[in-house]
């Protein structure tokens, strides 16, 4: 099981379990968990709302996509631990992760 922690809008934090090998991104399984990310644009790196930061584990995260980085250097909350959590897959790569939503409701 990959294992993360999600901190909601609210700042209460919560442990997901996800099975290995599911190839979802961040974004797909956190709108699977309720979280409510809006997403627009499905995943395309182009409307931000699946902003998240990255408050622990960030280091053992791939890089940024081309993407990824354009998207957010438009945004102006953005900083060096943000990424799009449609870019992110789940994987191994996430283990002990602690991400805080930052996109919009
Ligand atoms: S879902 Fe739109 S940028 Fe991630």
């Amino acid at each position: 099981m990959i294992q993360f922690t999600v901190e909601d809008f609210n700042g209460e934090r919560q442990t997901l379990e996800i099975p290995e090998g599911i190839s979802l991104s961040l974004m797909e399984v956190l709108k699977g968990s309720d979280y409510n990310i809006l997403a627009t644009c499905g995943g395309m790196a182009l409307c931000a709302t699946c902003h998240v930061q990255v408050l622990e584990g960030g280091d053992a995260l791939p890089d940024l996509n081309d993407a990824e980085g354009a998207m957010l250097d438009t945004l102006p909350d953005a900083g060096s631990d943000s990424r799009l959590a449609c870019q992110l897959r789940v994987d191994e790569t996430l283990q002990g992760a602690v991400f805080r939503l930052r996109g919009a409701e």
